[in-house]
């Protein structure tokens, strides 16, 4: 530093900045415009790997420079889920609408934790459509947050007021003598055992109801295993609901289990993940009956919403009780009338992060641009490929669906006398070929090729794609010859 002046991070030429600027923008569209050009996934190379294990730099690189190494060295290894092939796990596509408006939230560089600033309005805003879908009364909360993962805690650390009161969270739950149980589908997502585990109640508290052959929670058994713990002297307190299982896309019977929640004053909260969402789609939305009774509800926009990641959303009916599971005072958060520090509550008042970046923008752009008729039809359209899948693997004598087909997720096999290891092997072929990228899960014990339809760009074609290729990869691989070869 020279002087008193300070060594700004600001470009010296702001021109020059503005030129490489635009480049960048240029090389990012060039990729999202020719993205099916590309193999969905391609593996690192070991000396891409190895040249990201360096000292800490201590001098300064041009800007043009280090673009170049990520377009060379990053953009091309990314996991795929902007490619139209890519169906594993559950992962949105993203938009270059919703890119563009993350690229302005980082130049406004907002921080949402709190105070009295437009950034809060639009979250508030998203809410306000949020409530709307759901049909939540005006008295309902929400929040964005990273995941639904960190939303079902929220969730259950909700219920845990709503069980215990708001002492507990000063005595902690070892205080308590109430011994509180959750119960949630055996096809539940891990995050609500993790839910359990970080809110201090504990895994083994937590009840996973078996499933119909539709894999969706048994209601007469939900009722059997509350009615056991009570007479245990044992303290229900939540129901967690499925809106479209991880494995499967099942969808409990949330009427049914909004119903008992009421009768046994349970807290009822849906994990409604990629699946809440499909409440934009007219034709899939009645199936969710009964999330318009949930007490919580968990999603994701980053999923079948497009919106980039991250953009997970908890929604709480109770906002006077949300608030009050994490409201802390303290003096340096002080809360005024006037000024920047008006417009309590604040963000930070309803969950754990005080630092929160600006989701809202890209969710909001996304929602206004492509409108929320435009969206459920998108959704609509990756159950229709799921079902036109299905059809095509029912047809195809050595191919075998392994679930129905309930809403975008296609849960198949290659038959085979090693299928198990037939079939990792096919994904694993199917990865390193680039042509489709599904993954892998366990369905009544046997190994399932699983195929979520999560991406708007993902057509017939892909759909096409992938069958072939796994009858190829199949065939290969089911000669009598070793099947993988020795490690
Ligand atoms: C049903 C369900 N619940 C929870 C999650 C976790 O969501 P996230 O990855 O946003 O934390 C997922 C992820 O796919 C899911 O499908």
């Amino acid at each position: 530093m020279t002087g008193t002046s300070q060594d700004t991070l600001d470009p010296p030429d702001w021109q020059e900045f503005r030129s490489q600027g635009h480049r960048m923008l240029d090389d990012i569209l060039d990729y999202l415009e020719h993205i099916r050009e590309r193999p969905v996934w391609q593996p690192i190379p070991p000396e891409v790997r190895a040249s990201f294990r360096q000292g800490l730099p201590a001098a300064p690189e041009d800007l043009a420079t280090v673009h170049e190494t990520f377009m060379r060295d990053v953009l091309p290894f990314g996991v795929g889920n902007a490619h139209p092939g890519f169906m594993g796990w559950v992962h949105g596509g993203g938009t270059p609408v919703g890119m563009l408006a993350e690229m302005l939230a980082a130049g406004l560089n907002a921080n949402l934790g709190g105070r009295d600033q437009m950034p809060i309005e639009m979250e508030r805003q998203v809410l306000r459509w949020v409530r709307e879908l759901f049909g939540f009364p005006d008295a309902a909360s929400g929040l964005f947050v990273t995941g639904t993962s960190m939303a079902n805690l929220i969730g259950l650390l909700v219920a845990r007021t709503f069980a215990l009161g708001t002492g507990g969270r000063r005595q902690g739950i070892a205080a308590s003598d109430k011994r509180l149980i959750a119960y949630a589908s055996a096809g539940a997502h891990g995050c609500i055992a993790q839910a359990m585990d970080l809110s201090g109640i504990g895994i083994d508290a937590l009840r996973m109801v078996p499933v119909n052959d539709r894999h969706e929670m048994q209601v007469a058994a939900l009722e059997r295993a509350i009615a056991r713990d009570r007479s245990a002297g044992l303290t229900p307190f939540l129901i967690v609901g499925t809106a479209g299982t991880v494995d499967v896309g099942a969808i409990d019977p949330l009427a049914a289990l909004a119903d008992i929640a009421h009768r046994e004053k349970l807290w009822f909260h849906v994990d409604g993940a990629y699946g809440a969402l499909a409440m934009l789609a007219t034709d899939i939305a009645p199936r969710l009956a009964g999330i318009d009774r949930a007490d919580s509800i968990a999603f994701d926009f980053h999923k079948w919403g497009q919106v980039p990641y991250d953009a997970g959303f908890v929604l709480v009916r109770d906002g006077n009780l949300h608030r009050r599971t994490f409201a802390s005072p303290a003096a340096y958060l002080r809360r005024e009338t006037r000024g920047i520090a008006a417009g309590s509550p604040w963000p930070c008042d309803f969950g754990p992060d005080l630092s929160r970046g600006f989701r809202a923008l890209k969710t909001w752009f996304t929602i206004k641009v492509y409108g929320a008729e435009r969206l459920g039809r998108m959704i609509s359209g990756t159950c229709a490929l799921a079902r036109y899948m299905g059809q095509r693997i029912a047809e195809a004598p050595m191919l075998e669906l392994l679930a129905p087909v309930s809403l975008n997720i296609v849960c198949y096999r290659y038959r085979s006398e090693n299928s198990d290891l037939v079939n990792a092997d096919i994904v694993a072929a199917l990865h390193e070929s680039g042509i489709a990228a599904p993954s892998t899960t366990t369905i009544d014990g046997r190994l399932a090729i699983r195929a979520a339809i999560v991406n708007h760009r993902t057509n017939a074609s892909d759909i096409d794609a992938l069958i072939r290729a796994t009858i190829a990869f199949g065939e290969a691989r089911s000669e009598p010859m070793p099947l993988r070869k020795a490690s």
